[in-house]
């Protein structure tokens, strides 16, 4: 009966309508600058799906006044070819923000690249000065992007963060380290896993909001997640050509109390907060 109730109750939390109110309020403020931010993006390439999301970045931008720019770096590119690619973006004062597309070929070195990200102009905020910020409560309003989308989802649909027990599943700093510690900030009672995890069916049912960011299809089901519970899922995985997230969606949507679908959650709103991101920044540099 219990089930039944919450079936009937389940909320899907709805990315794409709340991306499109963020890129709205960008735009408006976008519009009071005195010079328009670009956003550069660096991309090696030959990741199909990378492509496909620097497109979706570029359409934002231009849905927002903003710049976009595109530094397409052919895979042979070498680790200092790339750092040099990326200090030219740091010395181009018409660029007011730089993303760093990911995941990067093997043989390149992520973090040495982010690391020779200008802070100033860091969109996605994971340079060591950015992250450190991120980890101090109350000293930066600028986090990573996927994160960022995710707090604004909850608070969107009202959700209680404060004294809840949040699990996230997943700790790359890019999605999993940050969501724990903007849900600790908020007051959350959390527990980071990851592939070392034992008994990790146990932990994620103790949780009323779990975070799923693992990159693997499907993963998480019924069996996973406690009746009631929040769920979001970050993954985004291709299956047979289709778009599909890390939680078992047809299995978990018969238990939750609200989840996100994939496509339509948590992606556009990542693409909606790195365009906050690049106003945030423009805004806070004296050329823009
Ligand atoms: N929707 C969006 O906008 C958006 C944004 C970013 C990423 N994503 C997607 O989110 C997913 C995760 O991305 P990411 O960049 O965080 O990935 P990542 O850097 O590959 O990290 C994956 C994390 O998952 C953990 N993990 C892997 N298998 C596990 C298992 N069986 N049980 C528990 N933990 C496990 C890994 O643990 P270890 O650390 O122990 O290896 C690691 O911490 C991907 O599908 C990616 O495409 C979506």
């Amino acid at each position: 009966m219990q089930i039944l109730c919450y079936n009937i109750c389940m909320i899907i939390l709805d990315g794409k309508s709340l991306a499109q109110e963020i890129k709205n309020e960008v735009k408006e403020k976008v519009s009071s600058l005195t010079k328009k931010p670009t956003l550069s993006c660096l991309m090696i390439e030959g990741n199909s799906a990378s492509e496909i999301y620097v497109r979706n970045k570029q359409r934002a931008c231009e849905e927002c006044g903003l710049l976009s720019k595109l530094i397409r770096l052919n895979q042979s590119t070498s680790q200092n070819e790339l750092e040099e690619a990326i200090q030219k973006e740091n010395k181009d004062e018409d660029v007011s923000a730089i993303l760093l597309q990911l995941p990067l070929p093997n043989g390149l070195d992520e973090e040495s690249a982010i690391g020779k990200i200008d802070p100033r102009k860091d969109a996605d905020g994971l340079t060591n000065e950015n992250m450190g910020k991120l980890f101090f409560k109350g000293v930066s309003n600028f986090a990573p992007c996927t994160p960022s989308g995710i707090i604004k989802l909850l608070d969107k649909y009202d959700v209680q963060i404060e004294g809840k027990t949040a699990v996230v599943v997943g700790r790359s700093k890019l999605v999993g380290q940050s969501i724990a510690h903007l849900l600790l900030q908020r007051n959350a009672t959390v527990v980071l896993c990851h592939s070392k995890t034992e008994n990790l069916k146990e932990i994620t049912r103790m949780a009323d909001i779990l975070v799923v960011a693992i990159g693997k299809a499907k993963f998480i089901d019924a069996d996973f997640v406690k009746s009631g519970a929040v769920v979001v899922d970050v993954g985004m995985n291709r299956v047979d050509g289709k778009l599909c997230g890390d939680v078992d969606f047809e299995s978990v949507k018969e238990k939750c109390s609200m989840i996100t679908p994939v496509p339509g959650g948590v992606g556009p709103l990542t693409v909606a907060c790195l365009m906050e991101n690049t106003y945030k920044l423009a805004k806070n540099n004296p050329n823009f």
